[in-house]
Protein backbone atom coordinates (compact mmCIF):
# COMPACT_ATOMS: atom_id res chain seq x y z
CA UNK A 1 0.00 0.00 0.00
CA UNK A 2 0.96 3.47 -0.67
CA UNK A 3 1.69 6.15 2.36
CA UNK A 4 -1.50 5.86 4.54
CA UNK A 5 -3.54 9.31 4.20
CA UNK A 6 -6.11 8.14 6.70
CA UNK A 7 -7.04 6.28 10.19
CA UNK A 8 -9.03 3.90 7.45
CA UNK A 9 -5.82 3.10 5.89
CA UNK A 10 -4.19 2.34 9.02
CA UNK A 11 -6.61 0.31 10.14
CA UNK A 12 -6.69 -1.22 6.94
CA UNK A 13 -3.28 -2.30 7.46
CA UNK A 14 -2.86 -2.86 10.86
CA UNK A 15 -5.48 -6.32 9.78
CA UNK A 16 -3.33 -7.68 7.65
CA UNK A 17 0.02 -7.57 10.47
CA UNK A 18 -1.74 -8.30 13.38
CA UNK A 19 -3.30 -11.68 14.34
CA UNK A 20 -7.25 -11.82 14.08
CA UNK A 21 -7.80 -12.25 17.36
CA UNK A 22 -5.89 -8.88 18.40
CA UNK A 23 -7.05 -6.56 15.37
CA UNK A 24 -10.57 -8.26 16.67
CA UNK A 25 -9.79 -6.85 20.01
CA UNK A 26 -9.45 -3.59 19.31
CA UNK A 27 -12.29 -3.49 16.82
CA UNK A 28 -14.57 -4.48 19.11
CA UNK A 29 -17.94 -3.14 21.02
CA UNK A 30 -19.90 -4.97 23.28
CA UNK A 31 -22.74 -7.13 22.17
CA UNK A 32 -24.61 -5.83 19.10
CA UNK A 33 -21.31 -3.14 18.53
CA UNK A 34 -24.45 -0.48 18.49
CA UNK A 35 -22.96 2.23 20.86
CA UNK A 36 -19.39 1.44 18.66
CA UNK A 37 -20.38 2.28 15.66
CA UNK A 38 -22.61 5.73 17.12
CA UNK A 39 -19.63 7.02 18.20
CA UNK A 40 -18.30 6.93 14.99
CA UNK A 41 -21.27 8.31 13.13
CA UNK A 42 -22.82 10.45 15.11
CA UNK A 43 -19.64 12.85 14.46
CA UNK A 44 -20.51 12.90 10.74
CA UNK A 45 -24.30 14.33 12.13
CA UNK A 46 -22.12 17.35 12.84
CA UNK A 47 -21.65 19.94 10.12
CA UNK A 48 -18.84 22.76 9.99
CA UNK A 49 -19.13 26.70 9.03
CA UNK A 50 -17.61 27.54 5.84
CA UNK A 51 -15.90 30.79 6.40
CA UNK A 52 -13.50 32.54 3.78
CA UNK A 53 -11.61 36.00 3.65
CA UNK A 54 -10.19 36.00 7.01
CA UNK A 55 -6.81 35.80 7.90
CA UNK A 56 -5.39 32.11 7.36
CA UNK A 57 -1.78 32.55 8.49
CA UNK A 58 0.01 31.03 11.70
CA UNK A 59 -2.13 28.92 13.26
CA UNK A 60 -1.47 27.29 16.32
CA UNK A 61 -2.98 24.03 17.45
CA UNK A 62 -1.30 24.01 21.11
CA UNK A 63 -3.26 24.01 24.21
CA UNK A 64 -2.98 22.47 27.64
CA UNK A 65 -4.55 19.72 29.40
CA UNK A 66 -4.74 19.60 32.95
CA UNK A 67 -2.05 22.16 33.07
CA UNK A 68 0.52 20.10 30.67
CA UNK A 69 1.49 21.83 27.64
CA UNK A 70 0.17 19.27 24.37
CA UNK A 71 1.12 20.31 20.89
CA UNK A 72 -2.69 19.45 20.17
CA UNK A 73 -5.55 18.77 22.04
CA UNK A 74 -5.51 15.35 21.72
CA UNK A 75 -3.88 12.43 24.24
CA UNK A 76 -3.41 8.32 23.61
CA UNK A 77 -5.92 6.71 25.91
CA UNK A 78 -5.18 3.74 28.09
CA UNK A 79 -5.56 0.94 26.23
CA UNK A 80 -5.28 -3.03 27.91
CA UNK A 81 -2.91 -5.50 25.46
CA UNK A 82 -1.26 -2.56 23.54
CA UNK A 83 1.64 -4.80 23.45
CA UNK A 84 -0.09 -7.42 21.49
CA UNK A 85 -0.85 -5.24 18.54
CA UNK A 86 3.25 -4.79 18.27
CA UNK A 87 5.76 -6.28 20.35
CA UNK A 88 7.02 -3.41 22.96
CA UNK A 89 3.89 -1.58 22.02
CA UNK A 90 3.24 0.64 25.07
CA UNK A 91 6.85 1.90 24.91
CA UNK A 92 6.77 2.17 21.47
CA UNK A 93 3.38 4.38 21.33
CA UNK A 94 4.25 6.07 24.31
CA UNK A 95 8.20 7.27 22.62
CA UNK A 96 6.01 8.41 19.68
CA UNK A 97 3.35 10.71 22.14
CA UNK A 98 6.54 12.02 23.76
CA UNK A 99 8.45 12.97 20.77
CA UNK A 100 5.33 14.42 19.14
CA UNK A 101 4.94 16.21 22.15
CA UNK A 102 1.06 14.63 23.33
CA UNK A 103 0.08 12.76 26.35
CA UNK A 104 0.68 9.05 26.77
CA UNK A 105 -1.67 7.46 28.81
CA UNK A 106 -0.64 3.55 30.31
CA UNK A 107 -3.46 0.90 30.90
CA UNK A 108 -3.56 -0.96 34.49
CA UNK A 109 -3.85 -3.85 31.75
CA UNK A 110 -0.51 -2.73 29.60
CA UNK A 111 1.70 -5.59 28.57
CA UNK A 112 5.04 -3.13 29.38
CA UNK A 113 5.13 -2.10 32.52
CA UNK A 114 5.38 1.34 34.30
CA UNK A 115 9.13 0.98 34.84
CA UNK A 116 9.42 -0.41 31.40
CA UNK A 117 7.39 2.71 30.17
CA UNK A 118 9.68 5.00 32.52
CA UNK A 119 12.98 3.65 31.61
CA UNK A 120 12.16 4.57 27.30
CA UNK A 121 10.72 8.00 28.04
CA UNK A 122 12.01 11.34 29.54
CA UNK A 123 8.41 13.07 30.01
CA UNK A 124 6.28 11.95 32.50
CA UNK A 125 3.30 10.14 30.92
CA UNK A 126 -0.32 9.75 32.75
CA UNK A 127 -1.33 6.36 34.74
CA UNK A 128 -5.05 4.61 34.29
CA UNK A 129 -6.10 2.87 37.17
CA UNK A 130 -8.46 0.27 37.74
CA UNK A 131 -9.48 -0.03 41.06
CA UNK A 132 -9.37 -3.70 41.61
CA UNK A 133 -10.82 -5.45 45.07
CA UNK A 134 -7.41 -5.96 46.10
CA UNK A 135 -6.50 -2.72 47.72
CA UNK A 136 -3.46 -3.02 49.02
CA UNK A 137 -2.04 -3.94 45.20
CA UNK A 138 -3.97 -0.56 44.30
CA UNK A 139 -1.73 0.86 46.30
CA UNK A 140 1.69 -0.42 45.36
CA UNK A 141 0.38 0.64 41.67
CA UNK A 142 -0.03 4.32 43.19
CA UNK A 143 3.19 3.56 44.78
CA UNK A 144 5.01 2.97 41.35
CA UNK A 145 3.12 5.60 39.54
CA UNK A 146 4.42 8.14 41.55
CA UNK A 147 7.83 6.63 41.81
CA UNK A 148 8.07 6.71 37.70
CA UNK A 149 6.90 10.37 37.88
CA UNK A 150 3.72 9.90 36.31
CA UNK A 151 2.09 13.37 35.79
CA UNK A 152 -1.88 12.14 36.05
CA UNK A 153 -3.67 9.46 36.98
CA UNK A 154 -6.86 8.52 34.78
CA UNK A 155 -8.96 6.55 37.57
CA UNK A 156 -11.58 4.62 35.19
CA UNK A 157 -15.33 4.35 36.69
CA UNK A 158 -16.81 2.65 33.74
CA UNK A 159 -15.71 -1.03 34.33
CA UNK A 160 -17.30 -2.04 37.86
CA UNK A 161 -18.00 -5.41 35.92
CA UNK A 162 -16.78 -5.90 32.56
CA UNK A 163 -18.78 -6.01 29.37
CA UNK A 164 -18.88 -8.70 26.88
CA UNK A 165 -17.04 -8.83 23.59
CA UNK A 166 -19.08 -11.44 20.64
CA UNK A 167 -15.51 -11.46 18.82
CA UNK A 168 -13.35 -11.89 22.32
CA UNK A 169 -14.82 -15.26 22.83
CA UNK A 170 -15.56 -16.34 19.33
CA UNK A 171 -11.50 -15.75 19.23
CA UNK A 172 -10.80 -17.50 22.62
CA UNK A 173 -9.05 -14.18 23.57
CA UNK A 174 -8.77 -15.06 27.04
CA UNK A 175 -5.60 -15.25 29.69
CA UNK A 176 -4.51 -17.44 29.44
CA UNK A 177 -5.16 -17.88 25.73
CA UNK A 178 -7.50 -20.65 24.68
CA UNK A 179 -4.96 -22.11 21.76
CA UNK A 180 -6.61 -23.74 18.86
CA UNK A 181 -5.79 -24.62 15.58
CA UNK A 182 -7.66 -21.37 14.53
CA UNK A 183 -5.35 -19.28 16.49
CA UNK A 184 -2.56 -21.31 15.95
CA UNK A 185 -3.69 -20.31 12.06
CA UNK A 186 -3.68 -16.75 12.45
CA UNK A 187 -0.36 -16.50 14.15
CA UNK A 188 1.08 -18.62 11.29
CA UNK A 189 -0.24 -15.70 8.84
CA UNK A 190 1.85 -13.26 10.64
CA UNK A 191 5.14 -13.97 10.53
CA UNK A 192 6.62 -10.91 11.46
CA UNK A 193 4.62 -10.36 14.37
CA UNK A 194 5.34 -13.53 15.93
CA UNK A 195 9.38 -12.58 14.93
CA UNK A 196 8.60 -9.17 16.89
CA UNK A 197 7.27 -11.39 19.69
CA UNK A 198 9.70 -13.73 19.87
CA UNK A 199 12.62 -10.81 20.52
CA UNK A 200 10.51 -9.44 23.41
CA UNK A 201 10.27 -10.90 26.71
CA UNK A 202 7.00 -8.57 27.57
CA UNK A 203 3.75 -10.85 26.60
CA UNK A 204 2.22 -10.83 29.67
CA UNK A 205 0.80 -8.22 31.56
CA UNK A 206 3.51 -6.45 32.91
CA UNK A 207 1.58 -4.50 35.73
CA UNK A 208 0.34 -7.51 37.33
CA UNK A 209 2.13 -10.49 36.69
CA UNK A 210 4.82 -11.04 39.83
CA UNK A 211 3.53 -8.19 41.48
CA UNK A 212 0.24 -8.77 42.45
CA UNK A 213 -0.34 -11.80 45.40
CA UNK A 214 -0.42 -15.39 44.12
CA UNK A 215 -0.18 -13.84 40.43
CA UNK A 216 3.23 -15.48 38.99
CA UNK A 217 1.51 -16.92 35.40
CA UNK A 218 -0.56 -16.48 32.65
CA UNK A 219 -2.69 -19.18 34.25
CA UNK A 220 -2.76 -17.54 37.52
CA UNK A 221 -3.16 -14.44 36.01
CA UNK A 222 -6.56 -15.61 34.45
CA UNK A 223 -8.19 -16.37 38.09
CA UNK A 224 -6.96 -13.60 39.31
CA UNK A 225 -8.40 -11.14 37.07
CA UNK A 226 -11.46 -12.48 36.85
CA UNK A 227 -12.36 -11.81 40.49
CA UNK A 228 -10.64 -8.47 40.93
CA UNK A 229 -13.26 -5.92 38.93
CA UNK A 230 -14.55 -4.18 41.71
CA UNK A 231 -18.96 -4.36 41.69
CA UNK A 232 -19.15 -2.63 44.69
CA UNK A 233 -16.78 0.74 43.63
CA UNK A 234 -17.97 4.23 44.71
CA UNK A 235 -17.28 7.97 44.94
CA UNK A 236 -16.47 7.20 48.86
CA UNK A 237 -13.26 5.12 46.74
CA UNK A 238 -12.46 7.89 44.22
CA UNK A 239 -11.92 9.99 46.86
CA UNK A 240 -9.72 7.55 48.77
CA UNK A 241 -7.73 7.39 45.44
CA UNK A 242 -7.70 10.92 45.33
CA UNK A 243 -6.26 11.46 48.62
CA UNK A 244 -3.64 8.56 48.24
CA UNK A 245 -2.25 9.78 44.63
CA UNK A 246 -2.35 13.45 46.23
CA UNK A 247 -1.55 14.83 42.29
CA UNK A 248 -3.56 15.83 39.42
CA UNK A 249 -6.44 12.67 38.75
CA UNK A 250 -9.11 12.54 35.78
CA UNK A 251 -12.28 10.31 35.80
CA UNK A 252 -12.86 8.71 33.07
CA UNK A 253 -15.79 6.80 31.80
CA UNK A 254 -18.77 10.21 32.75
CA UNK A 255 -21.68 9.94 29.87
CA UNK A 256 -24.44 11.22 32.40
CA UNK A 257 -24.72 14.59 33.52
CA UNK A 258 -25.91 13.61 37.34
CA UNK A 259 -22.88 11.41 37.24
CA UNK A 260 -20.80 14.48 35.85
CA UNK A 261 -21.91 17.18 38.97
CA UNK A 262 -20.62 13.89 41.38
CA UNK A 263 -17.21 13.75 39.67
CA UNK A 264 -16.91 17.62 40.16
CA UNK A 265 -17.80 17.46 43.49
CA UNK A 266 -14.78 14.76 44.30
CA UNK A 267 -12.31 17.70 43.46
CA UNK A 268 -11.25 16.17 40.64
CA UNK A 269 -9.04 18.22 37.54
CA UNK A 270 -10.49 16.68 34.95
CA UNK A 271 -13.33 14.26 33.70
CA UNK A 272 -13.20 12.27 30.30
CA UNK A 273 -16.95 12.10 29.01
CA UNK A 274 -16.64 8.74 27.59
CA UNK A 275 -18.52 4.89 26.85
CA UNK A 276 -15.60 3.18 26.43
CA UNK A 277 -15.28 3.16 23.11
CA UNK A 278 -18.58 1.50 22.87
CA UNK A 279 -17.52 -1.65 24.96
CA UNK A 280 -19.20 -1.85 27.46
CA UNK A 281 -22.86 -0.47 27.84
CA UNK A 282 -24.29 -1.23 24.79
CA UNK A 283 -27.18 0.72 24.02
CA UNK A 284 -25.89 3.79 25.72
CA UNK A 285 -25.66 7.24 23.89
CA UNK A 286 -22.32 8.09 21.59
CA UNK A 287 -20.35 9.94 23.90
CA UNK A 288 -20.01 13.22 21.00
CA UNK A 289 -24.03 13.46 21.62
CA UNK A 290 -23.52 13.42 25.46
CA UNK A 291 -20.46 15.62 25.25
CA UNK A 292 -22.75 19.51 25.31
CA UNK A 293 -24.91 18.54 27.75
CA UNK A 294 -22.02 17.29 30.61
CA UNK A 295 -19.92 20.38 29.23
CA UNK A 296 -23.58 22.72 30.30
CA UNK A 297 -23.24 21.15 33.57
CA UNK A 298 -20.39 20.96 34.79
CA UNK A 299 -18.01 22.98 32.53
CA UNK A 300 -17.73 25.93 34.76
CA UNK A 301 -16.40 23.93 37.71
CA UNK A 302 -13.69 20.87 35.94
CA UNK A 303 -11.85 20.52 32.60
CA UNK A 304 -13.93 18.35 30.61
CA UNK A 305 -12.42 16.12 27.94
CA UNK A 306 -13.54 13.76 25.65
CA UNK A 307 -13.00 9.85 23.76
CA UNK A 308 -14.57 8.11 21.77
CA UNK A 309 -15.41 7.53 17.57
CA UNK A 310 -12.59 10.34 17.08
CA UNK A 311 -11.17 9.31 12.94
CA UNK A 312 -10.04 12.32 11.61
CA UNK A 313 -8.34 15.90 12.67
CA UNK A 314 -12.19 17.25 11.73
CA UNK A 315 -13.84 14.98 14.54
CA UNK A 316 -11.05 16.76 17.67
CA UNK A 317 -12.78 20.11 16.55
CA UNK A 318 -15.91 19.14 16.27
CA UNK A 319 -15.32 17.60 19.51
CA UNK A 320 -13.26 20.78 21.10
CA UNK A 321 -15.91 23.18 19.52
CA UNK A 322 -18.54 21.69 21.81
CA UNK A 323 -16.28 22.07 24.77
CA UNK A 324 -13.60 19.53 24.99
CA UNK A 325 -10.65 20.97 26.43
CA UNK A 326 -8.59 17.82 25.10
CA UNK A 327 -9.35 14.15 23.60
CA UNK A 328 -8.04 10.88 23.47
CA UNK A 329 -7.56 8.74 20.94
CA UNK A 330 -7.98 4.83 21.51
CA UNK A 331 -8.28 2.72 18.01
CA UNK A 332 -6.38 5.48 15.77
CA UNK A 333 -3.42 4.66 17.34
CA UNK A 334 -3.41 1.20 17.96
CA UNK A 335 -3.76 0.50 14.54
CA UNK A 336 -1.35 2.59 13.61
CA UNK A 337 1.13 0.73 15.59
CA UNK A 338 0.25 -2.65 14.36
CA UNK A 339 0.49 -1.51 11.35
CA UNK A 340 4.24 0.22 11.27
CA UNK A 341 5.31 0.07 15.18
CA UNK A 342 6.18 3.56 16.34
CA UNK A 343 6.35 4.80 13.04
CA UNK A 344 2.46 4.02 12.81
CA UNK A 345 1.82 6.00 15.87
CA UNK A 346 3.75 9.31 14.82
CA UNK A 347 1.82 8.73 11.55
CA UNK A 348 -2.01 8.69 13.00
CA UNK A 349 -1.24 11.89 14.88
CA UNK A 350 0.15 13.16 11.76
CA UNK A 351 -3.10 12.74 9.92
CA UNK A 352 -4.85 13.75 12.48
CA UNK A 353 -3.15 17.20 13.10
CA UNK A 354 -3.14 17.84 9.33
CA UNK A 355 -6.65 17.22 9.13
CA UNK A 356 -7.54 19.83 11.94
CA UNK A 357 -5.36 22.34 11.17
CA UNK A 358 -6.68 22.58 7.56
CA UNK A 359 -10.15 22.43 8.78
CA UNK A 360 -9.51 25.07 11.08
CA UNK A 361 -8.17 27.44 8.69
CA UNK A 362 -11.21 26.71 6.64
CA UNK A 363 -13.50 27.72 9.57
CA UNK A 364 -12.05 30.96 9.11
CA UNK A 365 -10.03 30.62 12.83
CA UNK A 366 -5.87 30.57 13.09
CA UNK A 367 -5.42 29.17 16.85
CA UNK A 368 -7.39 26.15 18.67
CA UNK A 369 -8.28 28.43 21.99
CA UNK A 370 -10.70 30.46 19.96
CA UNK A 371 -12.47 27.35 18.77
CA UNK A 372 -15.99 27.10 20.05
CA UNK A 373 -19.72 26.34 18.93
CA UNK A 374 -19.59 29.43 16.53
CA UNK A 375 -17.45 27.39 14.20
CA UNK A 376 -20.17 24.29 13.55
CA UNK A 377 -23.13 24.93 11.13
CA UNK A 378 -25.67 22.79 13.33
CA UNK A 379 -25.51 21.43 16.57
CA UNK A 380 -27.94 18.17 16.82
CA UNK A 381 -27.25 17.06 19.90
C1 LIG B 1 -8.42 -2.41 22.66
C2 LIG B 1 -8.88 -1.43 23.71
C3 LIG B 1 -8.50 -1.61 25.02
C4 LIG B 1 -8.91 -0.70 26.00
N1 LIG B 1 -8.46 -0.84 27.29
C5 LIG B 1 -8.75 0.11 28.20
C6 LIG B 1 -8.15 0.07 29.49
O1 LIG B 1 -7.37 -0.81 29.80
N2 LIG B 1 -8.49 1.04 30.37
C7 LIG B 1 -9.37 2.06 30.04
O2 LIG B 1 -9.64 2.92 30.87
N3 LIG B 1 -9.91 2.12 28.82
C8 LIG B 1 -9.62 1.20 27.89
N4 LIG B 1 -10.14 1.29 26.62
C9 LIG B 1 -10.98 2.44 26.28
C10 LIG B 1 -10.14 3.62 25.75
O3 LIG B 1 -9.37 4.19 26.78
C11 LIG B 1 -11.00 4.72 25.13
O4 LIG B 1 -12.01 5.08 26.04
C12 LIG B 1 -11.62 4.32 23.81
O5 LIG B 1 -10.75 3.53 23.06
C13 LIG B 1 -11.97 5.57 23.00
O6 LIG B 1 -12.60 5.23 21.83
P1 LIG B 1 -11.84 5.12 20.40
O7 LIG B 1 -11.13 3.81 20.42
O8 LIG B 1 -12.98 5.14 19.45
O9 LIG B 1 -10.91 6.29 20.27
C14 LIG B 1 -9.76 0.39 25.64
C15 LIG B 1 -10.13 0.55 24.31
C16 LIG B 1 -9.70 -0.34 23.34
C17 LIG B 1 -10.10 -0.10 21.91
Amino acid sequence: MSKPLTIADLKNLARRRVPKMFFDYADSGAWTEGTYRANEDDFSKIKLRQRVLVDMTDRSLATTMVGERAAMPVALAPTGMTGMQHADGEMLAAKAAEEFGVPFTLSTMSICSIEDVASVTTRPFWFQLYVLRDRGFVERLIGRAKAANCSALVVTADLQILGQRHKDIRNGLSAPPKWTLNSALQLATRPQWCLDMLRTQRRSFGNIVGHASNVSDLSSLGAWTAEQFDPRLSWDDIRWIKDLWGGKLIIKGILDEEDARAAADTGADAIIVSNHGGRQLDGAPSSISMLPKIVDAVGDRIEVHFDGGIRSGQDVLKAVALGARGTYIGRPFLYGLGAMGKQGVTTALEIIRKEMDITMALCGKRDIQHIDRSVLANTPF
